[in-house]
C-alpha cells in the first residue's frame, strides 16, 4: 500500500512549480504539460518561465514570477494563481540553491542567504498553502530535499542542513496532512546534471540528466509513494550509510571522498 494515493490522471489537474525555470523544475514542467496537466510556472528568471510556457498551449501554464526568499511575493504569486485557477491541486517546491562551504570558508551572511531560498522560502510556501489545503481536505504538496541532507557531508555545511531540516519538516507534515486527505512527497535526489551542480569539481556518482530526474519524480507521485528517490542505485547506497555508526561513517566518507 502506498503512503499518498496513485495519481492516474493528469487532466485537468493543476500543479504550482516553484523553481521551474531550469533543472529539475523546469523538466517536471515539460513531462506534466505533456501529461496534460496545467502548470503555473514560478521561479525569479522570468525569460526561461516564458520559454518553457511558449512549448504548451496558452492555456495550459501560468507564469507567476517569485522570489521564494521573500514573503510578499510567495503570497502575490499565490494570489495570482488562486484568481485565475483556484488552490492548486498539487504544489512541489523544488526552488533551491546551493554553495559549497567547509568550516574554514565558513560566510554567516551566505549561509543565511541560502537558509533564505532553501528553508524559510518552503515555509513562505506553508504560510499561502496550508490553510487552503487544510480548508479543502484535498490536494499535495511535494518538497524537493536531496540525499545531501540523510547526514552530515564534507563541502555541505549549510546545504546539508538547510536539506536535512526540509526532510524533517515533510516528515512532520505528512503527520499531520495525509489524515485529512493532503498527499505529502519527500522528493530525495542524489545527483543531477543542472546549473546547481555545473561548479561541482568531482565526478558525481551515478549523474542522471534533468529529464531522467523528471521522469523519475513523477513516476514516483503517480504511484503515491511518500518518498521519492534517484537514481535508485547511489541513493541506496546514501540509505546503506545512514545506518552506519559514526565511526565507520565518517571512515567511509573520508574514503570515498578523500575529504
Ligand atoms: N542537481 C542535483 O544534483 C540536486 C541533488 C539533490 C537535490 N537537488 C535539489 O533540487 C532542486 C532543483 O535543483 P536543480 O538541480 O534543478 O537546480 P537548478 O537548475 O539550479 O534549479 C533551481 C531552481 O530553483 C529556482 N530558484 C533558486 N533560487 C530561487 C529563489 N530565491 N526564488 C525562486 N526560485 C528560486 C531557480 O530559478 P531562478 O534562479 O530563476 O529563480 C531554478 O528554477 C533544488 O532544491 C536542489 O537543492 C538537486
Amino acid at each position: 500500500m502506498s503512503l499518498n494515493p496513485e495519481i492516474t490522471d493528469w487532466k485537468n489537474k493543476t500543479v504550482w512549480i516553484i523553481g521551474a525555470s531550469s533543472g529539475i523544475g523546469a523538466e517536471t514542467a515539460r513531462l506534466l504539460l505533456l501529461k496534460g496537466a496545467r502548470v503555473a510556472l514560478s521561479a525569479r528568471t522570468v525569460a526561461s518561465l516564458q520559454t518553457l510556457a511558449e512549448t504548451a498551449a496558452p492555456e495550459t501554464t501560468l507564469i507567476a514570477p517569485m522570489d521564494i526568499s521573500q514573503a510578499s511575493e510567495v503570497e502575490q504569486a499565490f494570489n495570482n494563481i488562486q484568481a485565475q485557477w483556484d488552490t492548486p491541486d498539487l504544489t512541489l517546491v523544488v526552488a533551491g540553491t546551493y554553495q559549497e562551504m567547509r568550516a574554514w570558508d565558513f560566510d554567516r551572511k551566505a549561509a543565511s542567504k541560502l537558509l533564505d531560498i532553501n528553508l524559510n522560502g518552503p515555509l513562505n510556501v506553508l504560510d499561502v498553502l496550508l490553510p487552503k489545503l487544510l480548508k479543502r481536505a484535498k490536494g499535495g504538496l511535494g518538497m524537493v530535499a536531496s540525499v545531501a541532507g540523510y547526514r552530515g557531508l564534507p563541502k555541505a555545511l549549510i546545504y546539508g542542513a538547510s536539506k536535512a531540516a526540509l526532510i524533517n519538516l515533510t516528515e512532520a507534515l505528512y503527520f499531520d496532512l495525509a489524515p485529512k486527505g493532503i498527499s505529502v512527497y519527500l522528493i530525495n535526489p542524489g545527483f543531477v546534471d543542472t546549473p546547481l551542480t555545473k561548479n561541482n569539481k568531482f565526478s558525481m556518482p551515478d549523474l542522471m540528466t534533468p529529464q531522467d530526474a523528471a521522469k523519475a519524480l513523477v513516476k514516483g507521485l503517480e504511484a503515491g509513494e511518500f518518498e521519492i528517490t534517484f537514481p535508485k542505485s547511489f541513493v541506496r547506497k546514501m540509505k546503506l550509510a545512514q545506518l552506519l555508526p559514526y565511526k565507520q561513517y565518517f571512515a567511509a566518507v573520508r574514503r570515498s571522498t578523500h575529504l
